[in-house]
């Protein structure tokens, strides 16, 4: 099946197309130092082709919530370092998703500051802080002086990924995060070169991030990904299908480790009712010669059947490696996976952590 094939992508030598999906565990401290369990957590899942780690701060105003991660210090890359030396043990591959949240963030998360985003909004949303549940707190529209920085700190950060021993990085562009805000229209009111109608100007923002990734850290050694459809943290787009062809187009004159589209559809209900947002993956594979993953609800069938179907190049799996750290053996015997436990998804310490059984 071609699920277990190995795939090369520039000098990284994938030994099948899963991969694990970015997820955050809020398994760090107040300084966005992962805990130690960290190392056994990453290394228990090092038979995935490749790992994309939990969404990671670039910077102190790179949090969106509580206790996760960061590699802008020198003790949050310590742990990082003993990550991937060990993943690496295992023969393992292992890519850092890096990010900055936008408004989705609050000010006791970011060392007392103002939350950033393109535009003000009145959306109500929220984050988890040491407080619990609460509001976000209102992001202001960030200054050319404030994107410059936000550039410049990915670039950094992609430095240290390499000082730490990471295979490479992943550009988070989904969810609703900084670089989305920019991409949908319902968060991008500017009027400025980062806003308006014109698709060049609301991927202004993403090209202008990417650019530095690339001249920090090789072309080759940088993902990014996406989510075209969904309407996740109150982003929204009634046409979005136009933006991602025009993305993906230009993503060719880039020869980038892959692209990951997250498929998921979540809140897409309440915005989109007339769902002009369904638009397939199909069209973005059509348009973009490089390497495609695709992510959500995927199990061993569906991302089978993707694969046979030249749909995609790699299939990323995210809840069932939360409970499944042998998901690759178990795909490859057909054993039983384990269920996920919700409760300890986001919780402390190594319950639903590092304790899922391996198949026995
Ligand atoms: C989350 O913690 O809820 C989260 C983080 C990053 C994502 C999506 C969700 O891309």
């Amino acid at each position: 099946m071609k699920i277990f094939d190995e795939l090369k992508i520039g000098e990284l030598n994938l030994k099948n197309r899963v991969l694990m999906a970015p997820m955050t565990r809020n398994r760090a401290d107040s300084q966005g130092v992962l805990i130690q369990d960290a190392i056994e957590y990453y290394t228990q899942r090092a038979e995935a082709g490749l790992i994309l780690t939990e969404a990671t701060a670039i910077s102190e105003e790179g949090y969106a919530y509580i206790n996760t991660p960061g590699i802008f210090t020198e003790t949050q890359m310590e742990i990082w370092k003993k990550v991937t030396s060990a993943v690496h043990e295992k023969g393992g591959k292992i890519f850092v998703q890096l990010w900055h949240p936008g408004r989705i963030s609050h000010s006791s998360l970011i060392g007392g500051k103002t939350p950033i985003a393109p535009s003000v909004t009145s959306d109500q949303l929220k984050t988890v802080t040491a407080e619990g549940f609460v509001d976000t707190t209102p992001a202001k529209a960030a200054t050319i002086e404030d994107l410059k920085k936000v550039i410049k700190d990915f670039g950094i950060a992609s430095e240290n990924a390499i000082k730490c021993g990471f295979d490479g990085v992943q550009i988070h562009g989904a969810n609703g995060y900084l670089i989305d805000q920019f991409l949908k229209r319902n968060t991008n009111k500017r009027t400025d070169q980062y806003g308006g109608e014109s698709l060049e100007n609301r991927s202004r923002f993403l090209f202008e991030v990417l650019k530095e990734v690339v001249e920090a850290i090789g072309v080759e050694r940088v993902a990014i990904r996406f989510t075209p459809y969904n309407c996740f943290n109150g982003v929204f787009d009634h046409d979005p299908k136009p933006l991602y062809l025009y993305i993906m187009g230009k993503l060719n004159s880039y020869n980038l480790a892959f692209v990951e589209i997250n498929e998921s559809k979540m809140g897409i209900e309440q915005h989109d009712p007339e769902m002009k947002s369904l638009f397939k993956t199909q069209e973005l594979r059509e348009v973009y010669k490089g390497v495609l993953a695709v992510n959500s609800g995927y199990d061993l069938e569906k991302g089978t059947k993707a694969l046979e179907e030249n749909l995609c190049d790699l299939v990323s799996y995210g809840m069932p490696y939360i409970a499944n750290p042998d998901l690759v053996t178990r795909f490859k015997n057909n054993y039983p996976l384990n269920t996920p436990n919700m409760d300890t998804l986001y919780s402390s310490g190594i319950k639903g952590y590092t304790d899922y059984p391996f198949y026995k």
